[in-house]
Formats: structure tokens, C-alpha cells, sequence
């Protein structure tokens, strides 16, 4: 079991302690009822509603975005920022125990 944290759209963070490898970050996000984490089309990196900001310390260690992932987040371009990424594109793994992100605000 892998922890991982999200602070939500309405600023409470939500801690999960049983997200597993190979479950991706939107997964957990709706099974878990994050706030502000929508995923409208599904996790086929279409929509943008599934951006988060990932925390400095966690960044290299998720890496960055494919092609089709950035231009998806150009959707977003307001509030892209460093370390925006799109939670349906990131699986967890057990190097990313702890990981924290936070909501991105709807563009
Ligand atoms: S759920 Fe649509 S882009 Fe992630």
C-alpha cells in the first residue's frame, strides 16, 4: 500500500494510504472522492480536468510530460505552472511513496 496525498480543490488535503502500484492518480483520485479532480473524459488525456500541480520534491522522480499530455494542458494554459501534470497520466509506482500534488484550479 502507497500513500499519497492531494490537497483538494476546496484547500483540505486528503491523505490516502492504500493507493496501489499501477493504479494511476486519477483512479485513486475518484475512488476516493477528491474534490475538484473531475476526469471528464475518462483518462484517455483529453480534457484537462485531472490537472494537478505536483510538489517540488516529487517532480524529477515523476517526470515530466509526454506530447500528447502537454497539448492537452495547453487546454489549461492559465493556471499551467511548473509541475502541472495531468493525473491520468501519472501511474504509481513504489518509488512515488508519499507523493503529494495538489488540485490545479479549473482553467
Ligand atoms: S481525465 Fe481527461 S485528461 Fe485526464
Amino acid at each position: 500500500m502507497l500513500r499519497v496525498t492531494f490537497v483538494q480543490a476546496n484547500g483540505v488535503e486528503k491523505v490516502i494510504e492504500d493507493a496501489l502500484p499501477g493504479q494511476t492518480l486519477l483512479t485513486i483520485a475518484r475512488a476516493n472522492g477528491v474534490d475538484g479532480v473531475l476526469g471528464d473524459c475518462g483518462g484517455c488525456c483529453s480534457c484537462a480536468t485531472c490537472h494537478v500541480y505536483v510538489d517540488a520534491q516529487w517532480q524529477s522522480a515523476v517526470g515530466g510530460t509526454e506530447e500528447v499530455e502537454a497539448s492537452t494542458l495547453e487546454m489549461a494554459s492559465e493556471v499551467v505552472q511548473v509541475g502541472s501534470r495531468l493525473c491520468c497520466q501519472i501511474t504509481l509506482r513504489p518509488e512515488l511513496n508519499g507523493l503529494r500534488v495538489t488540485v490545479a484550479p479549473s482553467a
